[in-house]
């Protein structure tokens, strides 16, 4: 047994009050991506966390991932997987995996998690109250094919590109004390299914509470440059310079496409933080220590 260090307690609490104070009674996103949820004990503090959130008087919505979930059930069912600048090419059988995984699987696993905690949390997926209206995205090759010729249309199938958040639902259950746990599933005008990458639905939900703060939980320390070290801030410019040299690729193109749209759209911070550090989100939301990467948007260019 340790001794309890009064002094570093007491300083981390007296850290924590203006974040607190700042916090007490705006709407945090936060992206739970399927490559953080891995250990038994990151994911409990990872609910501890979002718990301690509301009962700070914050209000935390949660949207998550499954990509490795996905991934591991398909290729049980002996179905392949492809991607195009991250996206996972969705044919009907895979449309159907991606729904019963997301739904099914990872969901009820993050609202049980956090009401075993404590919390109250409802799961939702983006056909729930009509929330996350999608149609189908269309898709051309990389961009940064320098010296392709006419960009090339890829058909990915079921992959949805949203037209509409109705956050009605979500009002409902917030203000009924709620924690929404939301599954990245969009419904079409025929109520067809789209499979959307859960940052870009994180980042339209961020815009569409008009949420204060969003925070990308994910496996890598934030953006990592070409040195593979983590890089603290990052602004357009430099984002659009590293994913045309390649350094920014697959899954971290959606999660900066979504932040850098989110910053625009009047969320207020947007950081990309490492989810497999334990308490991750407690040390992002309360202490002068968040670490990983923040998205900067453009109106703070020095040029
Ligand atoms: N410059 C970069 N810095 C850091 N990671 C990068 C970079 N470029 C590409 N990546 C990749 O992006 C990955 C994170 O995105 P990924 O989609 O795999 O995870 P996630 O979004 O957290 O999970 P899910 O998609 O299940 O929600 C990293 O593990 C890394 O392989
Ligand atoms: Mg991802």
């Amino acid at each position: 047994m340790t001794e309890p260090n009064n002094n570093m307690t007491s300083q981390v609490l007296t850290e924590a009050l203006p974040y607190i104070r700042r916090f007490h009674g705006t709407t945090v996103v936060i992206k739970y991506g399927g490559n953080a949820m891995t250990e038994a004990a990151l994911k409990d503090s990872f609910a501890a966390d979002v718990v301690l959130m509301k009962l700070v008087g914050i209000n935390p919505v949660v949207v998550h991932g499954g990509g490795p979930q996905i991934g591991e059930l398909l290729s049980r069912l002996n179905i392949e997987s492809t991607f195009v600048n991250g996206m996972r090419v969705t044919d009907s059988a895979t449309m159907d995996v991606v729904q019963m995984v997301l739904g099914g699987l990872v969901n009820p696993e993050i609202v049980s998690l956090i009401n075993t905690h404590g919390g109250r949390a409802v799961g939702v997926t983006g056909k729930d109250g009509n929330l996350i209206q999608a149609e189908k995205m269309p898709m051309t090759s990389a961009s940064n094919d320098a010296g392709a010729s006419a960009p090339e249309i890829i058909d990915i199938g079921h992959v949805g590109r949203i037209t509409n958040v109705q956050v009605d639902v979500l009002d409902t259950l917030v203000r009924s004390e709620f924690i929404p746990v939301i599954a990245p599933v969009g419904v079409g005008k025929n109520g067809e299914s789209f499979n959307i990458n859960a940052d870009i639905v994180a980042g339209a939900v961020a815009q569409a509470l008009g949420a204060e703060k969003l925070v990308l939980l994910t496996n890598t320390p934030g953006i990592l440059n070409a040195e593979e070290e983590t890089i603290s801030s990052l602004e357009k410019a430099e984002v659009e310079a590293l994913i045309a040299d390649g350094t920014i690729s697959e899954g971290m193109l959606p999660k900066v496409d979504c932040a850098l749209d989110a910053v625009t759209g009047g969320v207020d911070s947007v950081t990309i933080v490492d989810g497999r550090v334990p308490h991750a989100l407690l040390l992002e939301v309360f202490t002068d220590s968040g670490v990983g990467t923040q998205i900067l948007s453009q109106q703070v260019d020095h040029a």
